[in-house]
């Protein structure tokens, strides 16, 4: 039965006058944890665009980078009947909430706007569940990146480091000249973001593969793996004291504001930096994590809908959210790139442009892989599991052969 915006009646008089609500196609309900500046910004798009199209917005955000804690609110709706219109969500996720068959049929939106011709692949694997189309994705962004500032670096006389040696250099030469080297806020999901690009330079796409997404216990328990937690020890070096439970985009704060020189982050960590009117390549760069050169961890948000019965707005949404033009707009702000294959990268700044031709670039090649901090590489179980000990090993909870054991059967128990 259909729960919402529902056309009210007043009875005036011996009419009937329509309300407000009833010159507005319909409202969606959007439950999103974009609620950094740079997020905002973004959202601000999309609200704006389904706003030309009389589709009315209530907002509910959940702060809380990977999506847990949204995840959290969203069961608590869904188990009392009243889930909201659209979720953002990431990739495994879409695929359990598609499994308990709540969420609503896009097939016809999609044939209609022929997204199977468009949007790639790796998306199409978590946006259809059962051959349908479940979620709209609206981009794509990717893990395996760091994000410096460009005045300090040259202040110091460092350069873009190319691979882990040089990172460590250049992170030497910004604490002796007093700076932060690395900006990090302490919270799980950003230590586990950090871990992927750590996985990925140090043991390679096939490693990353096997220990990530094949879950293999050889390679989970293996000397790479060692060397994973050693670097993460080593790099723990390079934050300050009050990096425990920072929000990120405070983090990328440090390094727009000149006090501390990099911030290894997911490229919405662009749009904090764009917000605050600094350009890429002059006041920052944009580069991979040294020695990912060539591979992308990607990460893709969508908005799955839940089924909340015939829904205009919800169709609405879906297309809007699809049309090439809006995921121009869209990307160009949030520091992601588009979420199908067909869109112009004219309108996008370098890192941008760099972004989009990396995805295209590891899709060819096959060094394209899910990111395990944010939900594309394993069910939530899993990540959760391995948020648990990257963060308590980067805490000092344990040391790197025990966090290297406790990684094989955290996971082990998860699966
Ligand atoms: C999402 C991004 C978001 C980031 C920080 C990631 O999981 O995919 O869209 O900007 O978290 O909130």
């Amino acid at each position: 039965m259909r729960k919402r915006n529902m056309i009210q009646t007043l009875p005036l008089a011996g009419t009937l006058l329509l309300s407000a609500a009833a010159v507005q196609a319909e409202d969606v309900e959007v439950l999103h944890w974009w609620t950094s500046g740079g997020e905002a910004a973004a959202l601000n798009v999309l609200k704006d665009d389904l706003g030309t199209k009389g589709v009315g917005w209530q907002d509910m955000p959940v702060a809380g980078g990977g999506g847990g804690n949204a995840m959290t609110v969203l069961r608590a709706r869904v188990t009392s009947g009243n889930p909201p219109t659209a979720v953002q969500m990431l990739g495994f996720d879409i695929q359990d909430w598609a499994a308990e068959e709540v969420v609503a049929n896009l097939n016809s939106v999609a044939e209609a706007e022929g997204w199977n011709e468009v949007v790639p692949t790796a998306l199409q694997r978590f946006a259809k569940y059962d051959g349908k189309w479940v979620s709209a994705p609206v981009n794509v962004h990717s893990t395996n990146w760091i994000w410096a500032n460009k005045k300090l670096l040259d202040e110091v006389g460092a350069k873009q480091p190319e691979n882990w040696d040089e990172l460590i250099s250049a992170l030497d030469k910004l604490k002796a000249a007093g700076y932060i080297p690395l900006a990090h806020g302490g919270q799980a999901w950003q230590d586990a973001t950090i871990f992927d690009g750590v996985v990925l330079t140090t043991g390679g796409i096939d490693f990353y593969r096997k220990a990530m997404v094949d879950l293999d216990p050889e390679a989970l328990s293996s000397d790479t793996m060692l060397k994973v937690f050693d670097r993460m020890t080593q790099l723990r070096g390079y934050v300050d004291k009050n990096f425990p439970g920072r929000d990120w985009n405070l983090a990328s704060a440090m390094v727009i504001e000149n006090k501390a020189g990099m911030q290894i982050m997911g490229d919405w960590a662009k749009g904090e930096f764009l917000k605050a009117g600094l350009k890429p390549n002059e006041d920052f760069l944009c580069f991979r994590m040294p020695g990912t050169q060539g591979m992308v961890t990607f990460n893709s948000d969508q908005f799955v809908m839940f089924d909340v019965g015939e829904s205009k707005a919800q169709d609405e949404m879906a297309k809007a959210i699809m049309a090439p033009a809006f995921q121009s707009a869209f990307n160009v702000v949030k520091g992601s790139v588009p979420a199908r294959t067909d869109v112009s990268n004219a309108d996008f700044d370098a890192c941008g442009q760099k972004g989009m031709a990396d995805l295209a670039e590891a899709n060819k090649n096959d060094t394209l892989v899910g990111s395990m901090a944010h939900g594309h590489a394993a069910p939530a179980a899993v990540k959760n599991a391995v948020y648990d000990v990257v963060t308590n090993h980067f805490n000092g909870g344990m040391d790197s052969q025990q966090a290297t054991k406790a990684l094989v059967s955290a996971v082990q128990d998860a699966i």
